[in-house]
């Protein structure tokens, strides 16, 4: 079996990508030390795949540590990078250590890469490349230099550094994916997603308010240029999300290197945070306490995914309904009480 280290492998889009890696056939092998993550990402990972999965609890940023679990793993197939910092304000308020983890721990793991052979990385990137779109649905060619936050800029400076490096090293495959906003949870229940403290995120906020440990969601202006005045967003189901890594990792390996492309993660329609909460109250029963506030400062008003070249080129498309993700967040929701 093909060995994949996927570091950040305990977290939220890393969990469902093992599972998903796992039922494909590849061997995952996580690197996390847990620094976003918890020990019951672990346990549900073990029940789902029969078996503990295979952990290294070190920073992936720390060369000589990284070095040795490649050498205790022997022949690697290809390297899946979750690993980050991804609060957009807290970034702002402390940009090097987004700087420093971010783009740091990238720069390890190609160095190492390039010592040891290993051919092929999936980064996980992000819309926020793509800043405020001038055109809708926006595709991989929209212009990449307007992200609006430092943990958006080392998104910007990790897809540089990978186009730089793959030039640099003809043996070099990447595939950089940009995920538009992932939400749900496995629909076993099992894993999920697991914000600390209060949630920044939208979706893990409508859950904790339904499930009354928040006593309202606010919603963050309701005077924006679009259909009911909210923001509007691609939200798309996290299984959906990890099933595209398995995707890129076969499409890779049917490609001479060098290679180094970019694709966008959505599922191509854009619901606004009133549909979200109207959704979600529709397809779990409860009803979500919400109420309208001001403007949310950086957020952008409108944006959602052209789908057509991961489509076409990848061959992957989103399966999975707004309804579907927000049922297994409430079952998600519900199991962590
Ligand atoms: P997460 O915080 O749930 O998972 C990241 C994991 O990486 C955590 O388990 C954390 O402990 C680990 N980690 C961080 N730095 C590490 C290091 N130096 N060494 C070892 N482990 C480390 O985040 P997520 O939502 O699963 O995001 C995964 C990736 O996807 C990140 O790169 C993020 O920037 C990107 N992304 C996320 C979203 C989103 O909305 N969730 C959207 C676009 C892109
Ligand atoms: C969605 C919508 C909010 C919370 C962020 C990052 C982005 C990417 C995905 C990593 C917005 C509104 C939210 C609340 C609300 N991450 N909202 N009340 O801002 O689209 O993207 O996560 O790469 O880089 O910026 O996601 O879930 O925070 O917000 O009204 O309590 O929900 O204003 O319109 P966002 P989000």
């Amino acid at each position: 079996m093909k060995k994949v280290i996927v570091t950040g492998g305990a977290g939220f889009i890393g969990s469902h990508t093992v599972v998903e890696l796992a039922a494909a056939g590849y061997a995952p092998v996580i690197v996390d030390d847990l620094r976003n993550s918890e020990e019951r990402a672990l346990t549900g990972l073990a029940a789902l795949l029969g078996r503990a999965p295979v952990v290294h609890r070190v920073d992936c940023g720390d060369e000589q540590a990284m070095r040795e679990v490649l050498e205790a793993e022997g022949e690697v197939h290809g390297v899946i990078h979750f690993a980050a910092d991804k609060a957009v304000g807290e970034s702002v308020a402390h940009p090097t250590k987004y700087y420093r983890n971010n783009i740091g721990s990238l720069a390890v793991l190609l160095e190492l890469m390039r010592q040891r052979g290993i051919r092929s990385m999936v980064f996980s990137s992000s819309c926020t490349v793509y800043g405020e779109p001038k055109e809708l649905p926006v595709d991989e060619t929209a212009p990449d230099r307007n992200a609006a936050s430092p943990y958006g800029f080392t998104k910007v400076a990790c897809e540089q550094l990978l186009r730089d490096e793959v030039s640099a090293s003809p043996m070099l495959k990447a595939v950089l994916l940009r995920y538009f906003n992932p939400i749900g949870a496995h629909p076993s229940g099992l894993i999920g997603e697991l914000p600390r403290g209060v949630p920044n995120n939208l979706v893990p906020y409508v859950s904790q308010a339904a499930a009354g440990l928040r006593d309202r969601l606010i919603i963050h202006g309701a005077d924006y240029d679009t259909a009911d005045g909210t923001c509007v967003r691609d939200y798309i189901h996290v299984v959906d999300l990890a099933k595209a890594h398995v995707t890129a990792l076969d499409w890779m390996g049917q490609r001479p290197a060098p290679l180094c492309e970019a694709f966008n993660l959505g599922t191509g329609r854009g619901n606004s945070v009133l549909e979200v909460v109207r959704t979600f109250e529709a397809v779990n029963g409860v009803p979500v306490p919400h109420a309208i506030g001001p403007r949310r400062a950086g957020d952008v008003e409108s944006v959602f995914a052209d789908t057509r070249r991961s489509a076409e080129v990848l061959g992957w498309r989103a399966r999975l309904t707004l309804a579907d993700a927000l049922r297994d967040a409430w079952n998600w929701q519900r199991r962590l009480g």
